[in-house]
């Protein structure tokens, strides 16, 4: 299932972040294991990988894939939340590792197979929390109608950069209590001018992105995180970001340069690297994708 999952840039990860057998390292987002299964490649045969993910369903799927992995010490996973990285590293024998990565967002299993409504492509329930044993997250449906049009536009301005924002949300106030993919699609088709319903998929695209943001609190958990992940790694270990959305990479730049300017950083990518044409047309959800990455110093 997970394995629907194409890792996007690995090459260019493994290239940057040029693990040596015998290292240590962490993958924060291990989904169906792609990249984690490059990283217990290329440390073989004595290297650890710690893998995260917040969604227990990848992570069984994980679980099974690297199971010879596991069995043999060499990967250990953990289901948690990334912010909790500071913690459980340590407490798994991972104290100076030579890398971190984190591949940010929601995988081809959410899209796909999840069933939990990341998607307008089926009428599914409206829920969208990586993990759904989270009882303290909302879930889609919980925030749709529990917010009035106000902030609902802000919402869908700020992580769906949509720009028919505010009628969206008045229509999606108007048919509140929404509870299904397609429920929430249509209140979206319906608040478009009908210039451009034709295009209706697109800003709903754009809505689903920004609601589920909303739910997984994303970009709080990436600030929280990445501090973290850099007290972790030993002096020329390598910090590498993946992202998605334009607010997610301002995060990860912003903290790379705070960290230049420490004097405790150096910049491996001075513009986000990007996969090549071919990559997109293979892997379409490559498209939005930017990798950064940095050194540790000292
Ligand atoms: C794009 S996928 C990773 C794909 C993986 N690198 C691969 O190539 O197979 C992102 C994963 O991050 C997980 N995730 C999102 N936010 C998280 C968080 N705050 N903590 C831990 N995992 C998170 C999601 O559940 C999802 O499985």
């Amino acid at each position: 299932m997970s394995s629907l999952h194409t890792p996007v840039l690995t090459q260019e990860i493994l290239h940057l972040l040029g693990l040596v057998p015998g290292d240590s390292c962490v993958d924060a987002t291990v989904d169906g294991g792609g990249h984690t299964e490059a990283m217990v490649e290329a440390t073989r045969p004595h290297g650890r990988v710690l893998g995260l993910d917040r969604d227990p369903e990848v992570l069984e799927y994980a679980r099974h894939r690297f199971k010879a992995e596991i069995a043999a010490g060499r990967v250990v996973l953990v289901h948690a939340n990334f912010t909790q990285i500071s913690e459980i590293a340590p407490a798994h024998g991972f104290h100076k590792v030579a890398a971190v990565l984190f591949d940010l967002g929601a995988s081809s299993f959410h899209f796909d197979v999840a069933g939990r409504g990341f998607t307008f492509r089926r009428d599914e329930p409206l829920d969208m929390r990586f993990d759904p044993t989270d009882r303290s997250l909302p879930t889609a449906a919980d925030l749709v109608n529990r917010l009035d049009a106000r902030r609902l536009a802000q919402i869908i301005v700020r992580y769906g950069e949509e720009r028919h924002a505010r009628r969206i949300a008045q229509s999606i106030e108007a048919r509140q209590p929404i509870r299904t993919t397609s429920e929430l699609y249509a209140a979206v088709e319906a608040g478009l001018p009908a210039a451009v319903r034709w295009r209706a998929a697109r800003s709903a695209a754009r809505v689903f992105q920004a609601v589920r943001i909303a739910v997984n609190d994303e970009l709080t958990a990436l600030k929280a995180a990445l501090p973290q992940a850099w007290s972790l790694l030993r002096e020329g270990g390598k910090l590498a970001v993946l992202s998605f959305h334009s607010l997610e990479d301002r995060i990860v730049k912003s903290f790379f340069r705070q960290k230049q300017e420490e004097g405790t950083a150096r910049i491996l990518t001075r513009k986000p690297v990007r996969p090549h044409e071919f990559e997109v047309a293979q892997n379409p959800r490559a498209a939005s994708a930017k990798l950064r990455v940095c050194e540790r110093l000292g």
